[in-house]
């Protein structure tokens, strides 16, 4: 089988621990690349997450790169109230001995996409600080990829981080509108798709009995999220925002969407860092993404079951 080479952008939160859970998990897919970006917690977290993460589902081989430490412009937003102080809310992973590479994961992404030219995809799912940082320093590199994966947004619902806003879009909203600029081949996984995709908490119970390490942290982790879901997103059981978008590149059969013009406002106060989309309209301009709205979430549940069965 030839694998589908994956870069994944994070910052491991919760979900992108889930995102990674799966990745590693998966046959089909050969992680080539993991870095981490300041999002739901600052970079101090985020990178020793990423590394304990990449340990604990034995991808020891896998380079692990620091990106960006903060927006392209004004302040760290982060998202503790969700994924904790730390980014795993308190959980903690097995010691291990794995360090970061020394190059800065705009280099690495770049040095990956040109050793394998239109065969890498980027999953990114968090702040795309350090994607835009990697096009802006190399104007190739968007079309060395084969697709960018990109969880973010929310277009026809609410924001999650402000009214308007989803968390990462919010975060850099400069770094979103410029990877939408960039011309790369663009996947979008908005709230809009996210907040379909969700595990029940009868499909966790399943997967903690699972019994491997690796499948009760998932179920325990993002099982401690099942309230919050039903408040903030009114849905019974833990949205996988993350998951998503990694598994719109491994099987994006799973996943209904359209071509269509995307943008970001970056001036507006009140609606900084919002997706706007012709998707839904027929104000149509030239299209520059894909846009995911919706998942067949049966499918997506038995999916990642199975990955998580191969611990
Ligand atoms: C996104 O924001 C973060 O909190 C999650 O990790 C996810 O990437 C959802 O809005
Ligand atoms: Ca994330």
């Amino acid at each position: 089988m030839d694998k589908k080479l994956l870069f994944i952008d994070c910052d491991p939160g919760i979900d992108d621990a889930a995102a990674l859970l799966l990745a590693a998990a998966a046959p089909e897919a050969e992680i080539i690349g993991v870095s981490a970006v300041a999002g739901n917690v600052p970079l101090e977290h985020t990178l020793p997450n990423a590394l304990a993460l990449t340990a604990f589902t034995h991808l020891d081989a896998v380079p692990v790169y620091a990106g960006a430490t903060r927006p392209l412009i004004g302040e760290v937003l982060t998202a503790a109230y969700v994924h904790g102080m730390d980014g795993l809310r308190g959980h903690t992973l097995p010691p291990h001995t794995r360090t970061a590479c020394p190059e800065p994961a705009w280099t690495a992404l770049h040095r990956a996409a040109a050793a394998y030219p239109g065969r890498v995809t980027l999953v990114a799912v968090g702040p795309l600080t350090s994607v835009a940082t990697a096009f802006s320093l190399h104007p190739d590199l968007p079309g060395l990829l084969k697709q960018v994966v990109i969880m973010g947004g929310a277009a026809a619902v609410p924001g999650n981080a402000s009214p308007a806003a989803e968390f990462n879009f919010l975060a850099d909203p400069e770094a979103a509108e410029a990877v939408l600029r960039s011309g790369a081949r663009l996947a979008l996984c908005p709230l809009d798709a996210t907040e379909k995709a969700y595990l029940t908490p009868e499909e966790l119970e399943t997967m903690a009995v699972l019994g491997s390490p690796q499948a009760r942290f998932f179920a325990q982790v993002m099982g401690e999220t099942v309230p919050w879901c039903r408040d903030n997103y009114g849905i019974h059981g833990a949205t996988l925002h993350d998951p998503a978008a990694l598994l719109y590149a491994l099987h994006p059969e799973l996943f209904t969407g359209k071509a269509c013009w995307a943008g970001v406002e970056t001036e507006a106060q009140l609606t900084r860092g919002k997706l706007f989309t012709d998707a839904f309209s027929d104000a149509k301009k030239d299209p520059n993404c894909t846009l995911l709205y919706d998942v067949d979430r049966p499918a997506f549940a038995r999916t990642i079951l199975d990955l998580m069965a191969c611990y």
